[in-house]
């Protein structure tokens, strides 16, 4: 049941406040109670995590191997599921794996899986569908709550992910003894609040992102760029829209944008700079003067202090609230979410159901 929206696109990006809310309410306990550890999972005494999962799993992965690696000092190796369970990482048995799956059936996340569990790591899955083969075989499942996702395009799964990761880090970093007692209650402050920001933002940004979906639906190619934890979200912009509108699209990090994407900048190319006010705010601000300089059309996406402190005149500014770092990623999504969801609408094609795509990839 669709509600009062048009698509389940739509109505699951309006759920993401209350089913952040349920993660917290889930999760926020496994942090603030070292004496309870993660069934199976020992992050003080593991070397390295390794992390395999697809599409939009994989993205939320990356910007969870930036949590671990910054909070929880813990190094991460990461990759796609297909090319990871090809790859034969020498992985060592004492390390643990963590597979992230929506829906808990796709096929080359579960050979990942397979892959480790013979090597002898500890298995943990980030999964949704609870009654899952990667839910059964794994030896400690972190369930995503988002509830059930209809459309194919991936979106509160995506944001109740990175909370779980988010989550997840905090506690590994608080056992590894990498953060003190305040920043960990700093950092769990921070992720109580974003259901309440989740739902401000939701509440005044559509009109705005409409009038902006309804320029981007004339163009053929969009450019995504972020640094940081806005990296992996620039390619999850990329990859949203590209799904359910078909416009053509591609997620950099800022920094790769002289080593070859910077040919592809001209009038024609929108670029939609992801940068939230934080440590890499300067760099991105200087990416997005070389695309104005080349006549590129740039869609700034920052926050209170971003808006201030950036001086380029842009084709559009998204101003959402400053907030921390831990929770950028998702209040960002929002907005990269509707973006997509909107443009597609313009284009008029099936947002629910986009072509040659399934919720479900059941083989490789
Ligand atoms: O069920 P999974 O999370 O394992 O699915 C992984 C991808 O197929 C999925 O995220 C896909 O990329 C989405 N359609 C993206 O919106």
């Amino acid at each position: 049941n669709k509600g009062k929206h048009r698509h389940f696109m739509e109505k699951e990006i309006y759920e993401q406040p209350e089913a952040i809310a349920y993660v917290l309410a889930n999760y926020i306990s496994l942090i603030e109670n070292p004496a309870d550890p993660i069934p199976s999972f020992d992050f003080a005494s593991i070397p390295s995590l390794a992390i395999s999962a697809c599409g939009t799993a994989y993205l939320a992965g990356l910007i969870g191997k930036y949590w671990f690696e910054h909070y929880a000092r813990l190094p991460v190796e990461i990759d796609v599921a297909s090319e990871f369970r090809y790859r034969e990482i020498p992985l060592s048995p004492q390390s643990a794996a963590l597979f992230i799956s929506q829906s808990g059936e796709t096929a080359d996340t579960l050979a990942s899986l397979r892959y480790c569990k013979k090597l002898g790591l500890k298995i943990g899955a980030i999964v949704n569908a609870a009654e899952s083969s990667i839910a059964r075989e794994a030896d400690a499942v972190f369930p995503i709550l988002a509830g059930p996702e209809i459309g194919v395009a991936s979106t509160k799964a995506f944001t109740c992910q990175l909370a779980v990761l988010a989550a997840l880090a905090i506690s590994a970093a608080r056992t590894r003894g990498t953060v003190t007692e305040n920043e960990v209650q700093a950092l769990v402050r921070s992720l109580a609040e974003m259901p309440r920001i989740m739902g401000q933002v939701l509440n005044s940004i559509q009109p705005q992102i409409e009038l902006l979906a309804r320029e981007l639906s004339k163009y053929r190619d969009a450019l995504y760029l972020g640094r940081g934890t806005s990296f992996p979200l620039a390619m999850e912009g990329a990859l949203k829209l590209k799904e359910i509108s078909y416009i053509h699209a591609e997620g950099y990090a800022a920094g790769e944008l002289k080593h070859g994407p910077i040919a592809l900048i001209d009038k024609d190319m929108p670029v939609i700079v992801i940068a939230p006010f934080d440590r890499f705010f300067n760099k991105t601000v200087s990416n997005m003067e070389e695309v104005a300089a080349r006549g590129g059309r740039v869609i700034l996406v920052t926050d209170e202090k971003g808006a201030t402190a950036s001086k380029l005149d842009t084709m559009h500014t998204i101003v959402l609230p400053a907030v921390d770092e831990i929770i950028a990623p998702m209040i960002f999504s929002l907005p990269i979410q509707l973006l997509a969801y909107h443009t597609a609408v313009f284009m008029g094609t099936d947002v629910d159901q986009p072509r040659n795509l399934a919720k479900s990839v059941t083989v490789e």
